[in-house]
């Protein structure tokens, strides 16, 4: 064994060529490290030139001893020598799952792919891009694995480039992003399932052996039953603080698919790419088929600190401005619905005012005149103002706005269509629908063609001419309310690149619209959280997890979606869903980005100045919950009493939320809940805010606490029946 001093480097990915024992001769193999500050994938080329992925954990202190890893096994035989491919092929030696399977242009079926060479390349400080590529001994059939590793977050990016120069078309049956290979003793999966109203409803379990799929075949909208997040961890189930987890997801707004496969030799391999299902895909010579990202974190210290990474990794590179300012506002839709006009909007406008948010948002309704968007079964794509509603435009409530000192925003549902409408009428040619069978609605409503450029081009008008017509627009709900049926393109030759073209179509306007506007803050919303993935972050600065706005189940939902995805992403308004009082609602809300959705002028004059106050109290706290670290504290799903704590990066200031989530006999905090991610070294003080008018808090704000005590022994919230919702501010002095 050669041994080689340890450089560190932000990233390290390097070549160690170690002589290993195989079989009956020695072979040379190269092991190919990719290091992140905690974590290690090791790949490693055997003397056949496949591809392997020999490690997936914790980094170790000597990368030279990455090479002897698989000596340290003696698991069942591998008959295929592909069990742990890091892109397994099908059609040759495979006997399990395929990455990647095709039909060559001469009609053969098999695939085998070697070694050829691999690079690194350093992007920025902290970033690096492993490429690996691996050709077909037989065909002349490429493909690029890449491995971008995110080295502080401990954040790897996966996806794979598929090319060929074959004598004509090659088909594509599956093309994963990333083919990854796990060893532990056990592992347990922590899925979602859902649907409207209902996101985020985890399930945990122990994978036996077998494939376990998580998959979406909805075409739009696709997380309305499952979103593509998923948690696997290692040997036992980990906790918040402990354990090995890996935290994945598909970035991809479109069908998704993650195989979960147990091996014969109890390994796993996870598999993660865009759904193949009615997604043969017909590459052309000289074609370049870049697939998805697939990107996950590994954590060895359980779910909370990869959480953190993946915030902080989310904050920094993908999101749109992830470290920046977000809106405050009001809403109209649970307030008027589809029932308003002018006036009714300038009151509205007033009310935005009034209570102390930056911004109003017209929600639906506001469009369409030849069948007047009155109701959820006429208008949508007829984007011009309904002239009764509006007679004097939409310039003219954004000219009303400004001067009440407030901005104004506007909800767009583009990429759909009411077959009562007058752009239904136009172009029939631009729905997808099968040409033979009865239409099918979802919501009244079917998905316009966004393969086609010229849909493309009305789906960016839209949003255009908004702009155009009003500079001053200061924010866009994009909506996206229906799922594809009766799947079929009148524009597109071959119908099985649809699902794909699609997706590949709403992100060329997705660019184009963020080339031309790039800052405008735009919500991501679907039918409630039907739709949110790191693809489309890249062009949305908030999205919405949930139609569901009781403040109860939204304990819930924007726990779970807190794993994924950070709080300044997370669109939370005060509605009247729940029967709870206004400060419980209020400060749910606050767990994220603040909103409202309520009649202000309906509000008594006590939940009236909570609710003013509410709003500048947040002000002065929503730095530390959009740009600080989030701590879960107690889980609402396994305590009476669950705690949420954000602290600010330099540790001086902290927001932690309580809450009563079990309303049974004596229930409360009778216990006081630990913090995190406190200086042990300094003192805090403690006091609670957020206060309804006329109630006082029986938190000594006078007491001074050490960090070390607050994280060994605790805080007490003193949350009970009559004190079910407590905001503590948290001040080091
Ligand atoms: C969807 C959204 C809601 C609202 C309505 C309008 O259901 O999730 O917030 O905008 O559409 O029709």
């Amino acid at each position: 064994m050669m041994q080689k001093k340890r450089v560190e480097l932000p990233l390290l990915i390097s070549l160690f060529v170690c002589c290993c024992f195989s079989g009956t001769a020695f072979t040379q193999i190269k092991t190919i490290p990719l290091e992140t500050r905690h974590h290690a994938l090791v790949l490693q080329v055997s003397d056949q030139n496949d591809v392997h992925i020999t490690y997936l954990g914790r980094r170790l202190n000597q990368a030279t001893e990455y090479g002897i890893i698989p000596d340290a096994y003696k698991q069942h035989t591998d008959y295929t020598g592909l069990l742990n491919s890091a892109y397994t092929p099908s059609g040759s030696r495979n006997l399990l799952e395929p990455a990647i399977s095709v039909t060559h242009a001469d009609g053969n079926n098999s695939l085998d792919l070697r070694y050829v060479s691999h690079e690194i390349q350093q992007l920025a400080d902290g970033i690096s891009l492993l490429k690996v590529a691996l050709k077909d001994p037989v065909y002349p059939f490429e493909v690029i694995l890449y491995y971008k590793a995110y080295f502080n977050d401990d954040v790897v990016e996966q996806w794979s480039e598929i090319k060929h120069e074959e004598r004509g078309t090659v088909t594509l049956h599956k093309f994963a992003s990333a083919n990854l290979h796990l060893k532990a003793s056990a592992y347990w999966l922590r899925q979602y399932y859902g649907d409207w109203a209902r996101e985020m409803q985890p399930e945990e379990e122990r994978l036996t052996h077998g494939i376990k799929v998580l998959d979406s075949k909805l075409g739009t909208r696709t997380n309305l039953f499952q979103p593509p997040v998923f948690m696997v961890s290692l040997d036992r189930p980990a906790t918040e603080h402990e354990g090995e987890v890996l935290l994945g997801s598909l970035q991809w707004s479109g069908n998704f698919r993650t195989d979960l496969e147990l091996d014969p030799q109890n390994n796993l391999r996870i598999i993660s790419g865009i759904n193949n299902y009615a997604s043969d895909y017909s590459l052309e010579k000289g074609e370049i088929f870049t697939t998805p990202i697939f990107m996950y974190t590994f954590s060895a210290e359980g779910k909370g600190l990869a959480s953190r990474n993946l915030h902080n990794w989310a904050r920094n590179y993908k999101l749109l401005d992830g470290n920046g300012q977000r809106l405050t506002l009001l809403n109209n839709w649970e307030a008027t619905y589809f029932d308003f006009n002018e006036d009714k909007l300038k009151a509205l406008l007033k009310d935005t005012k009034k209570l102390g948010v930056d911004l109003f948002l017209l929600d639906d309704g506001w469009f369409a005149n030849k069948y007047p968007r009155n109701g959820d079964t006429a208008g949508l794509g007829d984007w011009e103002e309904n002239r009764s509603k509006l007679p004097n435009g939409i310039g003219t409530l954004v000219k009303e706005a400004s001067a009440n000192g407030v901005k104004f925003g506007i909800w767009i549902e583009p990429e759909m269509v009411n077959p009562k409408s007058e752009l239904y009428e136009t172009h029939p040619d631009w729905v997808i629908k099968q040409p033979k069978r009865d239409e099918y609605y979802f919501r009244n409503q079917l998905v316009l063609d966004l393969s086609n450029p010229e849909v493309q081009d009305f789906v960016f008008g839209v949003i255009d001419d908004l702009f155009t017509q009003n500079p001053d627009l200061a924010y866009i709900k994009w909506d996206c309310n229906a799922v594809i049926y009766n799947t079929y393109s009148a524009h597109l030759d071959n119908q099985s690149h649809l699902y794909i073209e699609y997706v590949r179509g709403l992100y060329k306007v997705l660019e184009r619209v963020r080339s031309k506007y790039p800052t405008v803050p735009m919500m991501l919303c679907s039918g409630g959280g039907g739709r949110v993935d790191y693809a489309a972050l890249q062009y949305f600065t908030e999205y919405w997890p949930s139609d569901n706005t009781d403040p109860m189940e939204r304990i819930f939902i924007q726990w779970e979606n807190s794993y994924f995805y950070p709080a300044i992403a997370s669109a939370n308004h005060v509605t009247d869903w729940g029967k709870q009082p206004i400060k419980f609602r209020t400060d749910v809300a606050m767990m994220g980005k603040l909103g409202f959705d309520i009649v202000i002028d309906h509000l008594n004059d006590n939940d009236l100045a909570f609710c003013q106050n509410a709003v500048q109290t947040y002000n002065g706290i929503k730095g530390t919950i959009w740009h600080g670290d989030q701590y879960r504290l107690t889980h609402p799903r396994e305590n009476s009493v669950a705690s949420m704590l954000f602290v600010d990066k330099a540790k001086e200031k902290g927001v932690l939320f309580n809450y009563l989530v079990n309303n049974r006999y004596d229930e409360g905090s009778h216990l006081p809940v630990k913090l995190e991610g406190l200086d042990p070294e300094r003192n805090y003080r403690i006091s609670e805010i957020n206060l309804y008018p006329g109630t006082s808090s029986p938190i000594n704000h006078e007491q001074v606490y050490s960090g070390d005590f607050l994280m060994k022994i605790g805080f007490n919230p003193q949350v009970r029946k009559g004190r079910e919702s407590v905001i503590l501010q948290l001040e080091a002095e």
